[in-house]
C-alpha cells in the first residue's frame, strides 16, 4: 500500500479516540498537538530516556518519555510493556537523530500524558517481519501473526486486487450474484464437504466445489454477464498453492465464443497488473494443450524461460546403448551456460529425477564445452560425431549443457518438466518480478482415470471429465466421443502464469441431448444423470443461451502478486497442510446431543 500515508478517506473519519495514525506524521506536522492509539512495538530504556514504538495499521511513531520533561510520566512510561494498547497525546517535535528507513523517522512525540486502553500478556513470538514463531504457533496465535507488517500487507494487496477485479468487472456491466452454499454436489474432480441435515435426516448438503451449475442457471435466467468473489471448498489433497477452503473470482458470459471470454478476462488480467503493480502485459499467446505437453511436458508451463523440450528418438537411436534403444521416448532439455556444472552438481541433478515423486531411472548428460569439444556421460556408446549430431538437435552452443532421459512418453515428459524446473531455478530464470503469462487452449474433453487420490474409489478406472462435466466438446470432435472418447478436444482453457494454474473455463454445453451424452460417456446411468443433473438439464428445456465462462484461483492471483509460493499467507484464517485450524481447533468433535439431532450414529 502507501506505507502510511494520508488517505482521502481519513477526511471523513470522526476523531475517535485518536486525532492521527501512527503511519501519518511527518516533519510539516511538527509542533501539532496529537492523540495516537496503538500497540507497543518496543520499549527502550536510554539513560533514563524512554522511547516507545507506538505500531498500528498504518505505521510505527516513536513516542518519547523525558523525565526532564515530567518525571513521573518517564518513570510511569518504564512499566508499559510489549503489545500494551495505549492511547498517547502529545506534541509532534523533530527529532536529533532521524530515521531515513521509516516515513515518521523524522518526528516523535514529546508524550503528555497516555492512558492504557489494555495490558497485554507477553506475546508468544515476536511481531516483527523476521519473527522468532515457527508456522505452527504463529497459526495457533494467527490474530497477533496478521499485526506482523509483512502478512498484513498480504491482506492489503488481497483487497486491493478484489477491488480492482470489481472495478473491471462494474465497467464492463458485470452484476455480482450470490450463489447458496448449501447445494447438492457438484463435480469438480474432488470430494464434497457434506452438511448432515437436522430436518431431513441421513440427507446431505454438499458445500459448492465452485458454484459452477448456478452461474449456468442464472445464464439460463438471461443474466448475461455474472460474476462473484465466492468461497469454494474441496476436500483434496493440500500442496502450496492448495486449501480445502479457497476463493474463486468466479465467472459467466452468455451470447459469447471462447474467444471472446479469452479476451474479456485477459483485459481483467491486465487490468489487475496495471493499476496493482503498475506491470504492462503484452498480448497473452496461446498454445494448445497438445503443445504444452510436448514442448514442457505440463499443461502449465512456466514460460519465463525457454529450455523446450527437444526429442531424439530419431537421433539417439540404434547405437549399443539399450536404455535409449529400449525407450519409448528420449527427450532432453539444452541448459543454456551451464556445461560447467560439476560432477557433484550432475550427481544432484541424477539423486534429483531418480527421486520417487520424479521416478526417472537416470540421467544423460553431455556437456558442449567451450573448446568446442562435447564430453557425455554415454562416451562409450556415442562419439563426437553423435554428439555433435545431439547438438545440432538441441541448437546448443559451447558453453551449453545437454540432459536426457528416457522411458515411457507419458512417464519422462513429467519427469523431464520437474528437472526444466529445477534448472529453471538453479539458472536464476523464474524471476519473482517477471510475468509470463499464456493461454492453454484445447483441452481434452476427458480422461481416463487410473487411481486419482482426489476421486472416489467408485470413479477409478472410468473416464471422468478433466475440466468438468458441462463443458462443451470441439463440434468437429463429438464424433469421436464413442469410438475415440480420449481424442475428443473440448472448448476449455486455462489461464497460467509463471507456471502456475491462475484461471480455468470453457464454453458449456447448452443442448440437453449433448449433456446427456456426456453423462453417459462418464458412466452415469439415465437416471443418476437425472437424479444428480435434472435440474440443470430440464432448465436447458427452458432456453438455455449459449454461454461460457471462467473462476480465477484468487488466493493464488494474490500470492503471484506478493511474490510468494505459498498461497497461505494471502488468506486471513487459512487451515494448515493438514486441514486443520490450529486456532479454533477445527475440525471438532460435536456433543452426542448433537449428533443424536441429526440422527448420526457411530
Ligand atoms: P477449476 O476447478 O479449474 O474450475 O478452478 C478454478 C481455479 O481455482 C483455483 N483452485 C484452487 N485454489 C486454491 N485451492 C484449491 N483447492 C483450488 N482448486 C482450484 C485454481 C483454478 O484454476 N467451475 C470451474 C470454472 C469454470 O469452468 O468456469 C472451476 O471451478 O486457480
Amino acid at each position: 500500500m502507501n506505507g502510511g500515508q494520508k488517505q482521502d478517506f481519513f477526511v471523513f473519519l470522526p476523531p475517535m479516540l485518536r486525532t492521527a495514525t501512527c503511519g501519518e506524521l511527518r516533519i510539516a506536522d511538527v509542533n501539532k498537538e496529537v492523540t495516537l492509539c496503538g500497540w507497543v512495538q518496543k520499549s527502550r530504556d536510554l539513560g533514563g530516556m524512554t522511547f516507545i514504538d507506538l505500531r498500528d495499521r498504518y505505521g510505527i511513531t516513536q513516542l518519547t518519555f523525558n523525565p526532564e520533561w515530567d518525571k513521573d510520566l518517564a518513570q510511569k512510561a518504564g512499566s508499559i510493556g510489549r503489545e500494551f494498547v495505549l492511547q498517547v497525546k502529545g506534541t509532534v517535535i523533530e527529532r536529533s537523530s532521524k530515521n531515513k528507513n521509516n516515513l515518521t523517522g523524522e518526528i516523535e512525540i514529546k508524550v503528555k500524558e497516555f492512558t492504557v486502553l489494555n495490558a497485554a500478556i507477553t506475546p508468544p513470538f515476536t511481531i516483527e517481519d523476521e519473527t522468532d514463531g515457527g508456522e505452527e504457533l504463529r497459526m495457533k496465535y494467527r490474530y497477533l501473526d496478521l499485526r506482523r507488517n509483512i502478512v498484513r500487507k498480504n491482506l492489503e494487496l488481497r483487497h486491493r486486487l478484489a477491488i480492482e477485479t470489481r472495478n473491471y468487472l462494474e465497467k464492463q456491466n458485470f452484476l455480482e450474484v450470490e450463489t447458496p452454499v448449501l447445494i447438492k454436489s457438484t463435480p469438480e474432480g474432488a470430494r464434497d464437504y457434506v452438511v448432515p441435515s437436522r430436518l431431513h435426516q441421513g440427507s446431505f448438503y454438499a458445500l459448492p466445489q465452485s458454484p459452477q451449475t448456478f452461474k449456468q442457471l442464472l445464464m439460463v435466467s438471461g443474466f448475461d454477464r455474472y460474476y462473484q468473489i465466492v468461497k469454494c471448498f474441496r476436500d483434496e489433497d493440500l500442496r502450496a498453492d492448495r486449501q480445502p477452503e479457497f476463493t474463486q473470482i468466479d465467472c459467466e458470459m452468455s451470447f459469447v465464443e471462447q474467444e471472446d471470454i479469452l479476451n474479456m478476462f485477459e483485459g481483467l488480467v491486465k487490468h489487475l497488473f496495471k493499476t496493482v503493480k503498475n506491470v504492462d502485459i503484452p498480448k497473452m499467446p496461446h498454445m494448445t494443450y497438445a503443445d504444452a505437453m510436448k514442448l514442457y511436458g505440463n499443461d502449465k508451463p512456466d514460460t519465463r524461460f525457454e529450455m523446450k523440450f527437444v526429442e531424439l528418438n530419431n537421433v539417439v537411436k540404434g547405437k549399443e546403448f539399450k536404455v535409449f534403444n529400449d525407450a519409448g521416448l528420449v527427450v532432453g532439455i539444452c541448459a543454456k551456460g551451464a556445461a560447467e556444472y560439476t560432477r557433484k552438481q550432475l550427481d544432484e541433478l541424477t539423486e534429483f529425477v531418480k527421486r520417487p515423486q520424479i521416478g526417472a531411472t537416470g540421467l544423460v548428460y553431455a556437456r558442449y564445452n567451450s573448446d568446442g569439444t562435447i564430453k557425455s556421460s554415454v562416451d562409450k556408446f556415442y562419439g563426437e560425431e553423435d554428439l555433435k549430431k545431439w547438438a545440432a538437435a538441441f541448437s546448443a552452443q559451447p558453453g551449453d549443457l545437454m540432459l536426457l532421459l528416457a522411458g515411457s512418453a507419458d512417464k519422462t515428459r513429467k519427469a523431464l518438466s520437474e528437472l526444466r524446473l529445477e534448472m529453471g531455478t538453479r539458472l536464476g530464470l523464474r524471476d519473482k518480478d517477471k510475468f509470463s503469462c499464456l493461454w492453454v487452449v484445447d483441452f481434452p474433453l476427458l480422461e481416463w482415470n487410473e487411481g486419482d487420490t482426489n476421486l472416489l474409489e467408485s470413479l477409478r478406472g472410468r473416464w471422468v471429465a478433466k475440466h468438468h462435466p458441462f463443458t462443451s466438446p470441439k463440434p468437429e470432435d463429438i464424433k469421436l466421443l464413442s469410438s475415440a472418447p480420449g481424442e475428443v478436444r473440448a472448448n476449455a482453457y486455462d489461464l497460467v502464469i509463471n507456471g502456475v494454474e491462475i484461471g480455468g473455463g470453457s464454453i458449456r454445453i447448452h443442448d440437453k441431448k449433448l449433456q446427456a451424452l456426456m453423462f453417459k460417456t462418464l458412466g452415469f446411468t439415465d437416471e443418476e444423470a437425472q437424479n444428480q443433473f435434472g435440474f440443470l438439464m430440464n432448465a436447458f428445456e427452458f432456453g438455455a443461451p449459449p454461454h461460457g465462462g471462467i473462476a480465477f484461483g484468487f488466493d493464488r492471483l494474490c500470492s503471484l502478486f506478493g511474490g510468494a509460493d505459498s498461497i497461505r499467507d494471502f488468506i486471513a484464517f487459512p487451515k494448515n497442510n493438514a486441514a486443520k485450524d490450529m486456532m479454533i481447533e477445527s475440525p471438532s468433535p460435536i456433543s452426542e446431543e448433537q449428533l443424536k439431532e441429526l440422527g448420526i450414529k457411530f
